[in-house]
């Protein structure tokens, strides 16, 4: 009922704003929800006065009163009161009554799908989630990734846009020359098939470990020239080993093809797991290599030279040149004005000499050995979603760790012409353990495996403790819900953008702001329901029974559409965690003041309200991708 309320006053204030002699768009930021509790502010409140008064050369009090009488004049929309000024703002005021009355209509009317809308024109997003390296184990930087793009995705289906989750793999590029070397070398077949990633994960960090060892030496200097000799030719016969093995792969040698497949495989089938125990999905598997094999690569790489977009340096490499001034409105890719001309970078080359010490950033899309890079799919994977998907928006949830790098993506793709597209990266922070909380079988990587199997054992334990209700063989089933509401929850609690330190033992508890106390708040309203003899019908209940902690929470429940505005905005699910944890409580203190079943007055009522939050909790956590629980 909010959001239509919300709409409603937007629409009046812009008439009220016309009328009242003013010459100002009214945008729906221009109105703003406010605390339940605050009588003076009322529910919803505009600050509008104040910008139209700056304008105006007149006093925001006498600004805000002329606008409010206009909008009385005009009529206010259903559900709202009155309208008052106070410090200049004008503030709106609910009928408690008719806003009860209108949200537990909406919530009963409409199920399972309040908060959600439909779209006339949805926007088609193809959306890079989870994509992690193949032949390395998930780590809990992909735990993040994988929960916080599966939420974000379906709040953006919820909201009616068309959306593909691309899984896009990191399944090509040097790295993977140099691990088929190290396999061809140093491999053990049996091993492989016993644990292909941590066989792979070994073999790969071999490599890197004894290349860095090489470099460590040849800085050591002072050594014979014959010394240096023969670390140069060991370091080139391991680099320069790896790099043909890429090139043998890029030209689809079939020894080549056939290893790397058999990596691929024996990766995806681990990833696969874990996504099932997750319960998260994918529509696409495409990954780097699909660009490279399909020819995708190829396309971008000629349209960037053929359209003057790309140069190619001294060293035969293939670059877009990016310059500072481009990166202006690199913030807001969508209006990057760039500069896509050679020349300047031409000359900045020539005053330079060479391409690092140009003063201009190298976008690369072909090394001096031929070969293709990141970037080069990146601008594939974009030709590709605008030609295959017609795609309005490619989204891209990847830790901030690359935002330099997307950043000169996204330049880079508007030189090449991608304009209609919206590119947006969706970036999170850094996610850690604290110190001990778990002992990780490989030291430093915290694997998804590790966190799961701990976020069980734990769960378990709760159940044992404090289950009343649970027969022992549903222990395991419960206690696997329990796990997967701790970590996801976890996940998006925080605004992506924080770093978080996901501390195990705190995000499992029933107390507290943890998954498990939203599922148990959700618990705690089936079990009313159960114990009630059926639910009335939402219009024969009388709203003006309810005392103001009903209506505090029925105020919640009309709230949680617009908290899917504010996520879908923010392209975050952290809103919404926020919302559920807080309508946990406001429940809580809902049945801890109120009786229901036993109530003198209102029993009917609150049975209805009890319903709409059970209603609205399994919207939410479903979202969210954390399932309810009818006994914990
Ligand atoms: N595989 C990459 C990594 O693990 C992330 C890929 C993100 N997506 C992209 N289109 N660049 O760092």
């Amino acid at each position: 009922m909010l959001s239509s309320t919300r709409r409603g006053l937007v629409d009046g204030l812009r008439v009220a704003v016309g009328e009242a002699g003013y010459d100002r768009d009214v945008a729906p930021s221009d109105i703003e929800l406010e605390a339940f509790d605050d009588e003076e502010k009322g529910e919803f409140s505009s600050a509008i006065s104040f910008a139209i008064a700056a304008d105006a050369g007149e006093n925001p009090m006498e600004v805000a009163h002329t606008i409010a009488d206009a909008h009385r004049d005009h009529g206010l929309p259903k559900g709202v009161a009155r309208v008052t000024v106070e410090n200049g703002h004008i503030n709106y005021h609910l009928d408690a009554t008719a806003m009860a009355r209108l949200t537990l209509g909406e919530i009963d009317a409409e199920g399972a799908t309040y908060g959600a809308r439909e779209r006339a024109d949805p926007d088609r997003i193809v959306a890079d989630v989870s994509s992690p390296n193949i032949a390395k184990p998930l780590h809990v930087g992909h735990l993040r990734n994988t929960i916080l793009s599966d939420a974000l995705m379906n709040v953006l289906e919820e909201r009616g846009h068309d959306v593909t989750r691309d899984n896009h793999l990191g399944d090509w590029g040097t790295q993977f020359g140099n691990l088929l070397h190290e396999y061809v070398e140093f491999g053990d077949e049996a091993a492989f098939e016993d644990d292909p990633i941590a066989h792979l994960l070994e073999l790969y960090q071999q490599f890197e470990q004894r290349d860095g060892m090489l470099e460590d030496v040849a800085d050591f200097g002072a050594l014979t020239e014959e010394f240096e000799d023969a670390i140069a030719a060991e370091r080139a016969y391991h680099t320069d080993d790896g790099k043909a093995w890429f090139a043998r792969l890029e030209e689809g040698d079939a020894e080549a093809v056939d290893l790397w497949e058999g990596f691929r495989e024996a990766s995806i089938e681990r990833f696969e797991a874990i996504y099932a125990e997750l319960g998260v999905d994918f529509d696409l598997w495409l990954g780097e290599s699909f660009y490279a094999r399909e020819g995708w690569n190829d396309v971008v790489i000629e349209k960037a030279l053929e359209n003057d977009v790309a140069m190619r340096g001294p060293d035969d490499s293939v670059f877009i040149p990016i310059y500072d001034d481009d990166y202006d409105d690199a913030g807001d890719p969508d209006r990057a004005d760039v500069d896509p001309s050679l020349d300047r970078a031409r000359e900045m080359l020539a005053a330079a000499g060479s391409v690092e010490e140009a003063d201009f950033d190298a976008f690369y899309i072909v090394k001096s050995d031929g070969s293709t890079v990141y970037g080069t799919r990146d601008l594939a994977t974009i030709e590709y979603r605008i030609r295959e998907f017609d795609a309005d928006q490619s989204v891209y949830v990847v830790a901030s760790e690359q935002n330099r790098y997307f950043q000169q993506l996204f330049v880079a793709a508007r030189k090449m012409g991608y304009v209609d597209i919206h590119l947006e990266h969706i970036d999170y922070g850094m996610i850690s353990l604290p110190e001990g909380s778990m002992s990780t079988r490989g030291g430093q990587i915290v694997t998804v495996r590790e966190v799961l199997d701990a976020a069980q054992e734990r769960a378990r334990d709760i159940v044992r403790e404090k289950g009343r209700n649970v027969a022992e063989d549903e222990i395991d089933a419960i206690a696997r819900k329990i796990a997967l509401a701790t970590v996801k929850y976890g996940m998006v609690g925080a605004n992506r953008g924080k770093d978080i330190t996901f501390d195990i033992d705190e995000a499992v508890s029933l107390e507290g702001d943890t998954g498990p106390y939203v599922q148990y708040a959700t618990t705690r309203a089936y079990s009313i329901l159960d114990a009630a003899e059926g639910v009335p019908a939402v219009d024969d209940v009388d709203p003006t029974a309810f005392n103001d902690t009903d209506y505090d929470l029925i105020y919640h429940l009309g709230r949680y559409p617009l908290v899917l505005d504010r996520c879908e905005e923010r392209y975050d699910a952290a809103p919404l965690a926020h919302y559920l944890l807080e309508l946990a409580h406001v429940f809580n203190s809902f049945y801890h003041k109120n009786r229901v079943l036993d109530a003198e007055t209102a029993a009917e009522e609150r049975l209805v309200l009890t319903d709409a939050t059970a209603q609205v909790f399994e919207n939410g956590l479903g979202l969210l991708g954390i399932e309810t629980l009818a006994e914990m």
